[in-house]
Formats: structure tokens, C-alpha cells, sequence
């Protein structure tokens, strides 16, 4: 059982959560993620850390409702406590001097992406960050993130901050201005990391991907989490979720992403039910 110890929202429908989990967090490192289950007929969900503290023991989850058990989840408050909570998962991103490096996220990705980017930050690197979202108020961390880069690239999708359009339109210009990156890494929905992934490969930049493939066990037995990278089969939980993102075969990753579609709606209308009293 892990304590929920503060709850903060962030945006509409995304909510930040810190959980009191000292073996965690003194395991952490960027870019790993912990699987959480709600009750003991609960499914298992994977979600980044977003921060971790290790003199307090503590880590930070931003979590998105998007169906049933993140909904499930937005219901709990400081004091309840999350039955089961295993990490860290993953292998966690290489953290080396690299040069300038672009940080490109979207939407929620911009969580994940800054324990990434303060890490690299902390090992010598200058840090462009790129950060896209619907609209203005759907920003999430780019005060963490503009803390630790030289430079904040913004995008919105309706135009209310920044550039109106995709925050990879904006990583194009930068680089066809002549301006150079020595590494990218981008988390974010698939469509923007295949999209960042196909402007880096022709700059020659070596890309970073995080892949949010669906997990059920985390322990690399069940093959739920599979990608292709480079024409090899991989478990996301054990081998990534950090891949190079010109060897990832997004187009598969986008296909198993759906697989479970109809039961995860049916899962949510019934969950939907239950709420309203009509169960
Ligand atoms: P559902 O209606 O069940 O699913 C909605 C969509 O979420 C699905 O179509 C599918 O694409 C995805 N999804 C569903 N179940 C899973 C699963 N077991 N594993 C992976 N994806 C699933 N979300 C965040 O909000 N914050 C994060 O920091 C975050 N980090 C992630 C890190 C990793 C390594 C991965 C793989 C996913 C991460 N996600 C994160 C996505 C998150 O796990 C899903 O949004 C969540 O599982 C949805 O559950 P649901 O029951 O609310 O929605
Ligand atoms: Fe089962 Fe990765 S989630 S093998
Ligand atoms: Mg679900």
C-alpha cells in the first residue's frame, strides 16, 4: 500500500499526484515508471515517474483521465492509499554529455520528459525544449522544464500561446534555420514521436523515444508490451520504454495501441454506471 500525500490539478483532466514510496524513489531513475493497481480486481496501469525525492521518500505521478482506472483514480484524495505500486520499471534513459540536446514533447508527455531533462541538464548539457499542447491552459510542467533549459519553444494547437500548430513544426524550423541539437529525445502521443523522429532522421540526430505501449504484467512474461525495433521483437517494460526512435516501427505500435479498444469503452461505460447509481 503507498500513501497518496498531495494531489494537485494541473490542467483539465490531468491531475499530479505525489505518493509516498521510499524504496521507489531512492531506486528512480529518468525516464523508469511505476505500475499501480487500484483494487484487487483491478487491472494494472503503467504510469512515468514524473519526480522523485529522495531524502523524502517520495515520487510524483501526472496522471491523465482518459478511461476507467485513471478516472478510478482522480476519485482518490491525500490519505488514500494505492494497494499495489511496483517500480521502479524500465531501464531509464542514458544520461551522458551529449551537447545541446531538443526536448520535444507533447501534451502529457511534457511530464515524463522533465526528470529526463533536468538529468541531462545535470550532466553538462544545454537543453532546447519544444513543448506542444491543445491549448494554453493544457500546458502541464513547462514551468519545471523552462528551469532547466536555455530556451522554451512553444506550440498550441488553436493558436492561444506560441506557435499555432504543431510543436514539430516549430523543431523543423529551428533546425532548417541552421541551428544544430547533438541529441533529441521526444515523449508524447505516437503521431508526434513518429513525426519528430522522421524531421530528426534527416538532420542526422540521433532520437530518444519513450513508448507507451500496452502493459499488463511489467516483468517482461505476458508479450502484451511487444514493439518491433529494428526488425527485432522487445518487451517495452523490460528492454525500454526507451528506444532509438528511427528503428521503432510506430505504424505496428499505433495498431496494438487500439487492440483493446471496445472492452477498455465498455469497461468505462460501466464504470460510468456504477458512479451514477444505474449498477
Ligand atoms: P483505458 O480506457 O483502459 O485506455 C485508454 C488508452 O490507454 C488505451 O486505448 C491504450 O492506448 C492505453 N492503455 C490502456 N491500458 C493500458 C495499459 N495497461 N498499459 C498501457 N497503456 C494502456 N499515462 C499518464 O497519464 N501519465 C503517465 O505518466 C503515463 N506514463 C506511461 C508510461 C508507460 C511506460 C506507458 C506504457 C503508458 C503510460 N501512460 C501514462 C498511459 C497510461 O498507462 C494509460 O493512459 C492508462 O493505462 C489508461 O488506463 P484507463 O483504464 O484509464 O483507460
Ligand atoms: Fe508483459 Fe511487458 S507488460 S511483457
Ligand atoms: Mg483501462
Amino acid at each position: 500500500m503507498a500513501e497518496i500525500i498531495a494531489k494537485r490539478r494541473l490542467a483539465p483532466q490531468i491531475t499530479l499526484y505525489e505518493i509516498s514510496a521510499a524504496r521507489i524513489a531512492q531506486n528512480a531513475r529518468p525516464g523508469q515508471f511505476v505500475i499501480l493497481r487500484l483494487s484487487e480486481q483491478g487491472e494494472r496501469i503503467p504510469l512515468t515517474i514524473a519526480d522523485f525525492d529522495r531524502e523524502r521518500g517520495v515520487i510524483t505521478i501526472v496522471v491523465q483521465e482518459v478511461g476507467k482506472t485513471t478516472m478510478e483514480l482522480a476519485r482518490y484524495e491525500p490519505g488514500d492509499h494505492i494497494l499495489d505500486l511496483l517500480g521502479p520499471c524500465g531501464t531509464g534513459i542514458e544520461i551522458k554529455q551529449y551537447g545541446r540536446v531538443a526536448c520535444v514533447c507533447g501534451g502529457l508527455g511534457a511530464a515524463p520528459i522533465y526528470p529526463k531533462a533536468k538529468a541531462l541538464r545535470a550532466a553538462g548539457n544545454e537543453i532546447i525544449t519544444f513543448i506542444g499542447a491543445q491549448t494554453a491552459e493544457r500546458f502541464v510542467f513547462s514551468e519545471e522544464l523552462a528551469a532547466v533549459s536555455s530556451e522554451m519553444h512553444y506550440a498550441t494547437d488553436d493558436g492561444s500561446y506560441g506557435h499555432h500548430g504543431f510543436v514539430t513544426d516549430v523543431l523543423r524550423k529551428y533546425l532548417e534555420s541552421g541551428r544544430t541539437v547533438d541529441k533529441a529525445i521526444a515523449v508524447g502521443p505516437v503521431p508526434m514521436m513518429k513525426a519528430v523522429c522522421e524531421i530528426t532522421k534527416q538532420f542526422d540526430i540521433p532520437t530518444t523515444v519513450s513508448l507507451n505501449a500496452i502493459m499488463v504484467d511489467g516483468t517482461g512474461m505476458c508479450g502484451g508490451c511487444r514493439v518491433t525495433v529494428v526488425g527485432e521483437i522487445k518487451f517495452s517494460c523490460i528492454d525500454g520504454p526507451s528506444f532509438d526512435g528511427h528503428q521503432v516501427d510506430f505504424d505496428e505500435l499505433t495498431m496494438r495501441q487500439r487492440f483493446y479498444r471496445q472492452q477498455e469503452q465498455e469497461s468505462m461505460q460501466r464504470h460510468v454506471c456504477r458512479l451514477g447509481g444505474i449498477e
